[in-house]
């Protein structure tokens, strides 16, 4: 009777220990096959895994089903239902990251100008020409500017996996690359600029000032450290959003716009007061209040707009700045040169520039023998 009881005893035990063995094996391969998965290229990624608490292997957002059932989705054209199919997602795995970037979070006063440029993984030639121009990351009249470009990825296959790759040897070679695993379109740059934000609060909370823009404007990056280092009490601690200032208008209901909101995504008619997403200059405070503020409102498919939303639920605002032109630059005669280097002293940003225009203005401007006899910034 006892030799039984103790037998069955083992038996029970063994059968026990076995199960335990086979569902850890089946643990282990699940999580082997995130890795594989998500930040697999990149081993950088990975080291800074201990270093930090964020989660890079972040469970594939699901898209939501229900979102077909809204009235008129059928007949909305393709990106705004792939946009409300994935609106509730903001979480997405991260490929790079650049965790000492500021030195540490608490080192993070030390960078004065944050240069957060978004740019798409095909953009190289932009990338490049940027970090031997306005993006510099150098000392600038005694304070540090930083750069780095957001990306996402190409959509999927070969063209994804090679732009993958390229940006992998950007930022072997020049370490200012941040990039989440999420298909890099026009209605994502929301998205884009909350994940940032996200990153900022963990890695560069106490940055001073941000200049948030696009890879094909001209920053005078020069003039935005005169600029912000004569505003009076404010060292980044402060509320500061300025750019070009646009107010009074609301969403465009043609579907054939590049900037089609239809009722299904925002019903109200009127946009807050927002800056032209070119290019805007923030404090670091502003930045994370905006990040704060984002939690709570639904993601709108236009980024620019987006900031202004979250700027107006804080009872902030943005102002306008003379010098940032994300319209273009208006130059009243066609006898004069638009890319005449004197129309561009004072100014502190300009869109578009081709790399090539980008480069010879920096030069051009940084030219000790540069003239400009009677030349005024046209107004
Ligand atoms: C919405 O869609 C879901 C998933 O397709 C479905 O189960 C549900 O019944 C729909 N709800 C309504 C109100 O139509
Ligand atoms: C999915 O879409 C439906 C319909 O628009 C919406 O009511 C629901 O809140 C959405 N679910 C999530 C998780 O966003
Ligand atoms: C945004 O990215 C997600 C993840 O890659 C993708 O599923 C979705 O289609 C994208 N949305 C748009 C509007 O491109
Ligand atoms: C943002 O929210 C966090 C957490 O609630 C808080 O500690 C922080 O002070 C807030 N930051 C700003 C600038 O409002």
């Amino acid at each position: 009777m006892r030799r039984i009881k103790s037998r069955t005893i083992l038996l029970v035990v063994t059968f026990g220990l076995l199960v335990l063995y086979i569902c850890k094996d089946l643990s282990d391969h699940k999580t082997n096959f995130l890795q594989i998965n998500v930040g697999e290229e990149d081993s950088q990624a990975r080291q800074a895994t201990t270093k930090t608490s964020y989660v890079y292997s972040w469970p594939r957002c699901q898209q939501n089903v229900s979102a077909a059932n809204v009235t008129g989705f059928s007949s909305l054209p393709g990106n705004i239902q792939n946009f409300l199919y994935f609106q509730h997602c903001r979480h997405f795995p991260m490929l790079l990251d650049l965790p000492d970037k500021c030195g540490g979070a608490d080192q993070s006063a030390e960078v004065f100008l944050l240069l957060v440029i978004k740019s798409a993984p095909e953009n190289y030639d932009r990338r490049e020409v940027l970090r031997k121009t306005w993006a510099k990351g150098r000392l600038q009249n005694g304070v540090w500017i930083q750069r780095i470009f957001i990306s996402g990825t190409a959509s999927s296959g070969f063209e994804k996996e090679r732009q993958n790759k390229l940006l992998e040897l950007e930022q072997r070679e020049y370490n200012d690359i941040l990039q989440w695993d999420f298909q890099d379109s026009f209605y994502n740059l929301t998205l884009k600029q909350i994940l940032f934000l996200e990153w900022m609060e963990r890695n560069c909370p106490n940055a001073r000032f941000l200049l948030n823009g696009d890879d094909d404007v001209f920053a005078n990056t020069d003039n935005m450290v005169e600029f912000l280092q004569g505003l009076k009490d404010n060292d980044g601690s402060k509320h500061l959003f300025t750019g070009h200032l646009i107010q009074y208008v609301g969403p465009i209901r043609s579907s054939g716009s590049k900037y089609f909101v239809p009722v299904q995504v925002q019903e109200s008619e009127a946009y807050p007061p927002y800056c032209g997403g070119g290019g805007f200059l923030l404090s670091g405070y502003t930045a994370m209040v905006i990040y704060n503020m984002s939690h709570s409102i639904p993601f709108l498919p236009i980024d620019d707009v987006y900031m202004g939303m979250c700027l107006a639920k804080a009872g902030l605002g943005p102002v306008h700045h003379i010098g940032v032109r994300t319209a273009g630059m208006h130059i009243p005669s066609n006898k004069l040169d638009y890319y005449d280097p004197c129309f561009y002293r004072e100014i502190l940003l300009v869109h578009r520039f081709l790399p090539a225009n980008m480069y010879l203005m920096w030069q051009r401007l940084h030219d000790p023998y540069l003239k400009c006899k009677h030349k005024q910034i046209p107004l």
